[in-house]
Protein backbone atom coordinates (compact mmCIF):
# COMPACT_ATOMS: atom_id res chain seq x y z
CA UNK A 1 0.00 0.00 0.00
CA UNK A 2 2.73 2.50 1.10
CA UNK A 3 5.09 1.55 -1.70
CA UNK A 4 1.80 1.51 -4.14
CA UNK A 5 1.40 5.27 -2.97
CA UNK A 6 4.70 6.23 -3.49
CA UNK A 7 4.66 4.94 -7.29
CA UNK A 8 1.80 6.78 -7.47
CA UNK A 9 2.66 10.02 -5.64
CA UNK A 10 5.94 10.07 -8.03
CA UNK A 11 3.96 9.02 -11.26
CA UNK A 12 1.74 12.09 -10.26
CA UNK A 13 4.42 14.67 -9.52
CA UNK A 14 6.35 13.74 -12.76
CA UNK A 15 2.98 13.99 -14.81
CA UNK A 16 2.11 18.00 -12.70
CA UNK A 17 6.02 18.98 -13.16
CA UNK A 18 6.04 18.23 -16.74
CA UNK A 19 3.13 19.28 -17.66
CA UNK A 20 3.55 23.03 -15.66
CA UNK A 21 7.11 23.42 -15.10
CA UNK A 22 7.70 25.85 -18.40
CA UNK A 23 5.61 27.14 -20.35
CA UNK A 24 5.42 26.23 -23.82
CA UNK A 25 8.16 28.55 -26.14
CA UNK A 26 7.11 29.82 -29.71
CA UNK A 27 10.31 30.35 -32.11
CA UNK A 28 9.95 32.85 -35.00
CA UNK A 29 12.41 33.12 -37.52
CA UNK A 30 14.33 35.75 -39.12
CA UNK A 31 14.04 36.99 -43.15
CA UNK A 32 15.45 34.65 -45.98
CA UNK A 33 15.70 31.55 -43.26
CA UNK A 34 14.50 28.18 -43.46
CA UNK A 35 12.65 27.40 -40.72
CA UNK A 36 15.34 24.96 -39.58
CA UNK A 37 17.39 27.83 -38.44
CA UNK A 38 15.73 28.10 -35.29
CA UNK A 39 16.62 24.32 -34.22
CA UNK A 40 19.67 24.92 -32.14
CA UNK A 41 17.52 27.22 -30.19
CA UNK A 42 15.16 24.65 -29.88
CA UNK A 43 18.05 22.01 -28.71
CA UNK A 44 19.09 24.40 -26.07
CA UNK A 45 15.65 25.48 -24.76
CA UNK A 46 14.92 21.45 -24.26
CA UNK A 47 18.57 20.49 -22.90
CA UNK A 48 18.26 23.58 -20.55
CA UNK A 49 14.72 22.92 -19.56
CA UNK A 50 13.95 19.09 -20.30
CA UNK A 51 9.60 18.80 -21.14
CA UNK A 52 9.35 22.56 -22.78
CA UNK A 53 7.05 22.51 -25.46
CA UNK A 54 8.95 24.17 -27.74
CA UNK A 55 7.15 25.03 -31.42
CA UNK A 56 8.98 26.38 -34.44
CA UNK A 57 6.85 27.86 -36.92
CA UNK A 58 7.50 27.03 -40.35
CA UNK A 59 5.45 29.70 -42.15
CA UNK A 60 6.90 32.45 -44.43
CA UNK A 61 10.53 30.86 -44.45
CA UNK A 62 13.14 32.24 -47.05
CA UNK A 63 11.66 33.82 -49.64
CA UNK A 64 7.80 34.05 -48.35
CA UNK A 65 9.78 36.13 -45.53
CA UNK A 66 9.39 39.15 -48.06
CA UNK A 67 5.44 39.03 -48.22
CA UNK A 68 3.59 41.84 -46.38
CA UNK A 69 4.57 41.80 -42.67
CA UNK A 70 0.54 42.42 -41.98
CA UNK A 71 -0.45 39.69 -44.26
CA UNK A 72 2.71 37.35 -42.05
CA UNK A 73 1.41 38.06 -38.88
CA UNK A 74 -2.09 37.42 -39.90
CA UNK A 75 -0.76 33.75 -40.65
CA UNK A 76 1.60 33.46 -37.67
CA UNK A 77 -1.13 34.00 -35.54
CA UNK A 78 -3.37 31.64 -36.93
CA UNK A 79 -0.76 29.30 -35.65
CA UNK A 80 0.13 30.78 -32.40
CA UNK A 81 -3.44 30.93 -31.77
CA UNK A 82 -4.29 26.78 -30.82
CA UNK A 83 -0.78 27.14 -29.02
CA UNK A 84 -1.62 29.75 -27.00
CA UNK A 85 -4.95 28.60 -25.97
CA UNK A 86 -3.64 24.72 -24.77
CA UNK A 87 -1.34 26.44 -22.70
CA UNK A 88 -3.75 27.82 -19.38
CA UNK A 89 -0.82 29.72 -18.08
CA UNK A 90 0.38 31.13 -21.12
CA UNK A 91 3.28 31.08 -23.99
CA UNK A 92 6.80 32.72 -24.42
CA UNK A 93 8.01 33.66 -27.58
CA UNK A 94 11.64 34.42 -29.09
CA UNK A 95 11.31 35.41 -31.98
CA UNK A 96 14.64 36.82 -34.01
CA UNK A 97 15.61 39.98 -36.39
CA UNK A 98 11.86 40.68 -38.64
CA UNK A 99 10.58 37.84 -36.60
CA UNK A 100 10.46 40.33 -33.70
CA UNK A 101 8.49 43.02 -35.61
CA UNK A 102 5.78 40.12 -36.78
CA UNK A 103 5.53 39.00 -32.77
CA UNK A 104 4.95 43.06 -32.40
CA UNK A 105 2.12 43.22 -34.64
CA UNK A 106 0.75 39.89 -33.35
CA UNK A 107 1.19 41.28 -29.53
CA UNK A 108 -0.78 43.98 -30.72
CA UNK A 109 -3.16 43.42 -32.89
CA UNK A 110 -4.27 39.43 -30.88
CA UNK A 111 -6.89 40.48 -27.72
CA UNK A 112 -6.35 37.10 -26.35
CA UNK A 113 -3.03 36.37 -26.69
CA UNK A 114 -1.64 35.30 -23.36
CA UNK A 115 1.83 35.77 -24.00
CA UNK A 116 3.69 35.84 -20.94
CA UNK A 117 7.18 36.75 -21.79
CA UNK A 118 8.39 38.39 -25.49
CA UNK A 119 12.32 38.14 -25.94
CA UNK A 120 13.20 39.66 -29.15
CA UNK A 121 16.65 38.91 -30.49
CA UNK A 122 18.05 41.49 -32.65
CA UNK A 123 14.55 42.93 -34.13
CA UNK A 124 14.87 46.31 -35.87
CA UNK A 125 11.93 47.04 -33.71
CA UNK A 126 11.97 50.82 -34.75
CA UNK A 127 12.99 50.02 -38.18
CA UNK A 128 15.80 50.30 -40.57
CA UNK A 129 17.81 52.16 -42.00
CA UNK A 130 21.22 51.34 -43.72
CA UNK A 131 22.48 49.35 -46.64
CA UNK A 132 22.69 45.75 -46.21
CA UNK A 133 23.35 42.26 -48.00
CA UNK A 134 19.23 41.94 -47.82
CA UNK A 135 18.51 44.84 -49.13
CA UNK A 136 21.00 44.79 -52.33
CA UNK A 137 19.17 41.26 -52.98
CA UNK A 138 15.48 43.10 -53.01
CA UNK A 139 16.45 46.66 -54.40
CA UNK A 140 20.05 45.84 -56.88
CA UNK A 141 19.22 49.65 -57.63
CA UNK A 142 18.87 51.40 -54.15
CA UNK A 143 20.87 53.06 -51.71
CA UNK A 144 19.55 53.57 -48.41
CA UNK A 145 19.48 57.73 -49.45
CA UNK A 146 16.97 57.31 -52.21
CA UNK A 147 15.13 53.75 -51.32
CA UNK A 148 12.49 55.68 -49.82
CA UNK A 149 11.47 56.42 -53.40
CA UNK A 150 10.31 53.19 -53.82
CA UNK A 151 9.69 51.62 -50.46
CA UNK A 152 7.29 54.58 -49.50
CA UNK A 153 4.90 53.69 -52.40
CA UNK A 154 1.96 51.37 -52.05
CA UNK A 155 3.77 48.55 -54.31
CA UNK A 156 7.00 48.85 -52.15
CA UNK A 157 4.66 48.49 -49.55
CA UNK A 158 4.46 45.07 -50.36
CA UNK A 159 7.46 44.36 -50.09
CA UNK A 160 8.67 43.16 -45.62
CA UNK A 161 11.18 45.39 -45.62
CA UNK A 162 9.56 48.15 -46.63
CA UNK A 163 7.23 47.95 -43.99
CA UNK A 164 9.61 48.67 -41.27
CA UNK A 165 11.84 50.88 -43.61
CA UNK A 166 12.56 53.98 -41.58
CA UNK A 167 13.80 56.70 -43.10
CA UNK A 168 14.88 59.50 -40.80
CA UNK A 169 15.19 61.75 -43.56
CA UNK A 170 11.96 61.50 -44.83
CA UNK A 171 9.94 60.97 -41.87
CA UNK A 172 6.67 62.45 -43.56
CA UNK A 173 6.60 59.88 -46.45
CA UNK A 174 7.57 57.39 -43.80
CA UNK A 175 4.29 58.35 -41.32
CA UNK A 176 1.95 58.69 -44.76
CA UNK A 177 2.83 55.28 -46.02
CA UNK A 178 4.43 52.58 -43.90
CA UNK A 179 1.45 50.52 -43.28
CA UNK A 180 3.05 48.50 -40.78
CA UNK A 181 5.58 50.23 -38.53
CA UNK A 182 3.80 53.81 -38.32
CA UNK A 183 0.71 51.42 -37.34
CA UNK A 184 2.38 50.05 -34.69
CA UNK A 185 3.95 52.58 -33.02
CA UNK A 186 0.95 55.12 -33.77
CA UNK A 187 2.43 57.66 -35.84
CA UNK A 188 0.41 57.86 -38.20
CA UNK A 189 -1.89 60.74 -38.59
CA UNK A 190 -5.19 58.50 -37.97
CA UNK A 191 -5.05 55.27 -36.27
CA UNK A 192 -8.18 54.19 -35.06
CA UNK A 193 -7.37 51.38 -33.60
CA UNK A 194 -4.10 52.47 -31.32
CA UNK A 195 -6.06 52.11 -28.00
CA UNK A 196 -6.85 48.52 -28.40
CA UNK A 197 -3.32 47.85 -29.96
CA UNK A 198 -2.02 49.58 -26.60
CA UNK A 199 -3.75 47.79 -24.36
CA UNK A 200 -3.44 44.77 -26.56
CA UNK A 201 0.20 45.34 -25.96
CA UNK A 202 0.08 45.81 -22.18
CA UNK A 203 -1.18 42.41 -21.73
CA UNK A 204 2.30 40.78 -22.10
CA UNK A 205 4.03 40.37 -18.65
CA UNK A 206 7.72 40.86 -19.64
CA UNK A 207 9.36 42.43 -22.96
CA UNK A 208 13.34 41.17 -22.99
CA UNK A 209 15.27 43.64 -25.94
CA UNK A 210 18.83 41.76 -27.06
CA UNK A 211 20.66 43.70 -29.31
CA UNK A 212 24.47 44.53 -29.49
CA UNK A 213 26.90 46.86 -31.24
CA UNK A 214 28.82 44.13 -33.57
CA UNK A 215 25.45 43.00 -35.11
CA UNK A 216 26.36 44.11 -38.51
CA UNK A 217 22.79 43.98 -39.78
CA UNK A 218 20.42 46.03 -37.66
CA UNK A 219 21.03 49.70 -38.53
CA UNK A 220 21.01 51.06 -36.24
CA UNK A 221 21.80 48.31 -33.49
CA UNK A 222 20.04 50.24 -31.36
CA UNK A 223 16.52 49.54 -33.29
CA UNK A 224 16.86 46.20 -31.09
CA UNK A 225 16.51 48.71 -28.27
CA UNK A 226 13.97 50.48 -29.52
CA UNK A 227 16.37 53.15 -30.06
CA UNK A 228 16.61 55.11 -33.72
CA UNK A 229 18.73 58.03 -35.82
CA UNK A 230 17.25 61.40 -35.57
CA UNK A 231 17.25 63.74 -38.90
CA UNK A 232 20.85 64.21 -38.01
CA UNK A 233 21.87 60.13 -37.86
CA UNK A 234 22.91 60.63 -34.06
CA UNK A 235 21.16 57.89 -32.49
CA UNK A 236 18.52 58.38 -29.57
CA UNK A 237 17.93 56.09 -27.36
CA UNK A 238 14.20 54.57 -26.31
CA UNK A 239 13.39 56.67 -23.80
CA UNK A 240 13.92 59.88 -25.71
CA UNK A 241 11.87 58.32 -28.40
CA UNK A 242 8.64 60.11 -29.16
CA UNK A 243 7.00 57.13 -29.15
CA UNK A 244 8.05 56.16 -25.95
CA UNK A 245 7.27 59.84 -24.50
CA UNK A 246 4.20 60.00 -25.64
CA UNK A 247 3.60 55.97 -24.68
CA UNK A 248 2.02 55.96 -28.45
CA UNK A 249 1.61 51.76 -27.63
CA UNK A 250 2.39 51.14 -24.17
CA UNK A 251 5.75 51.06 -23.90
CA UNK A 252 6.51 53.32 -21.44
CA UNK A 253 3.86 52.07 -19.17
CA UNK A 254 5.55 48.99 -19.36
CA UNK A 255 8.58 49.80 -18.52
CA UNK A 256 7.57 52.32 -15.93
CA UNK A 257 5.91 48.86 -14.51
CA UNK A 258 9.45 47.24 -14.22
CA UNK A 259 8.93 44.86 -17.02
CA UNK A 260 10.90 46.03 -19.62
CA UNK A 261 14.57 44.46 -19.56
CA UNK A 262 17.31 45.52 -21.96
CA UNK A 263 20.79 43.76 -22.64
CA UNK A 264 23.45 45.15 -24.73
CA UNK A 265 25.77 42.01 -25.60
CA UNK A 266 28.91 42.87 -27.64
CA UNK A 267 30.50 39.59 -29.61
CA UNK A 268 27.67 38.73 -31.53
CA UNK A 269 26.83 38.87 -35.24
CA UNK A 270 23.82 39.20 -36.54
CA UNK A 271 23.20 35.61 -37.74
CA UNK A 272 24.26 34.48 -34.38
CA UNK A 273 22.10 35.74 -31.75
CA UNK A 274 20.23 32.52 -31.85
CA UNK A 275 22.69 29.95 -32.00
CA UNK A 276 25.25 31.27 -29.39
CA UNK A 277 25.20 29.45 -25.93
CA UNK A 278 26.31 32.54 -24.19
CA UNK A 279 23.62 34.54 -25.13
CA UNK A 280 21.40 31.65 -24.63
CA UNK A 281 22.72 30.96 -21.21
CA UNK A 282 23.05 34.51 -19.39
CA UNK A 283 20.26 36.29 -21.28
CA UNK A 284 17.34 33.80 -22.52
CA UNK A 285 17.22 30.70 -20.28
CA UNK A 286 16.02 32.66 -16.93
CA UNK A 287 13.15 34.39 -18.13
CA UNK A 288 11.56 30.85 -19.87
CA UNK A 289 9.98 29.40 -16.52
C1 LIG B 1 2.98 20.80 -27.93
O1 LIG B 1 2.02 21.81 -28.12
C2 LIG B 1 1.20 21.61 -29.25
C3 LIG B 1 0.32 22.81 -29.39
O2 LIG B 1 -0.36 23.12 -28.21
C4 LIG B 1 0.41 20.32 -29.08
O3 LIG B 1 -0.39 20.12 -30.23
C5 LIG B 1 1.35 19.17 -28.89
O4 LIG B 1 0.62 18.00 -28.63
C6 LIG B 1 2.31 19.45 -27.75
N1 LIG B 1 3.31 18.40 -27.71
C7 LIG B 1 3.60 17.75 -26.59
C8 LIG B 1 4.67 16.71 -26.70
O5 LIG B 1 3.05 18.00 -25.53
C1 LIG C 1 24.34 67.00 -36.31
O1 LIG C 1 25.56 66.32 -36.07
C2 LIG C 1 26.70 67.13 -36.09
C3 LIG C 1 27.92 66.22 -35.97
O2 LIG C 1 27.81 65.36 -34.87
C4 LIG C 1 26.62 68.18 -34.99
O3 LIG C 1 27.74 69.00 -35.04
C5 LIG C 1 25.35 68.98 -35.18
O4 LIG C 1 25.19 69.88 -34.11
C6 LIG C 1 24.14 68.07 -35.24
N1 LIG C 1 22.96 68.85 -35.54
C7 LIG C 1 21.81 68.70 -34.89
C8 LIG C 1 20.66 69.54 -35.37
O5 LIG C 1 21.68 67.94 -33.94
C1 LIG D 1 -2.19 57.83 -31.20
O1 LIG D 1 -1.84 59.10 -31.72
C2 LIG D 1 -2.87 60.07 -31.68
C3 LIG D 1 -2.30 61.37 -32.20
O2 LIG D 1 -1.73 61.21 -33.45
C4 LIG D 1 -3.37 60.28 -30.27
O3 LIG D 1 -4.49 61.16 -30.31
C5 LIG D 1 -3.79 58.95 -29.67
O4 LIG D 1 -4.16 59.14 -28.33
C6 LIG D 1 -2.64 57.98 -29.76
N1 LIG D 1 -3.02 56.69 -29.21
C7 LIG D 1 -2.49 56.21 -28.11
C8 LIG D 1 -2.94 54.85 -27.69
O5 LIG D 1 -1.66 56.83 -27.45
C1 LIG E 1 28.68 34.61 -28.19
O1 LIG E 1 28.22 35.58 -27.29
C2 LIG E 1 29.22 36.18 -26.48
C3 LIG E 1 28.52 37.17 -25.57
O2 LIG E 1 27.59 36.52 -24.76
C4 LIG E 1 30.25 36.85 -27.33
O3 LIG E 1 31.28 37.37 -26.51
C5 LIG E 1 30.83 35.87 -28.32
O4 LIG E 1 31.70 36.55 -29.19
C6 LIG E 1 29.72 35.24 -29.12
N1 LIG E 1 30.24 34.27 -30.05
C7 LIG E 1 29.75 34.15 -31.30
C8 LIG E 1 30.40 33.13 -32.18
O5 LIG E 1 28.81 34.80 -31.69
Amino acid sequence: MGADYRVFAATFLTVVLSVSAYKPVILLHGIFEPASSMNALQDLVTKAHPGTNVTIIDEYTELFSLYPMWEQVRGFQKTMAPIMQQAKDGVHIICYSQGGLICRGVLESMDDHNVDTFISLSSPLMGQYGDTEYLKYVFPHYLKENLYKVAYTSYGQDISISNYWNDPHHQDLYKENSVFLAVLNNQTAKNDKSKEYKNNFLKLKKLVLIGGPDDGVITPWQSSHFGFYDDNETVVEMKEQEVYQRDYFGLKTMDARGDVTTYEIPGVQHLNWHKNLTVFNDYIEKWLT
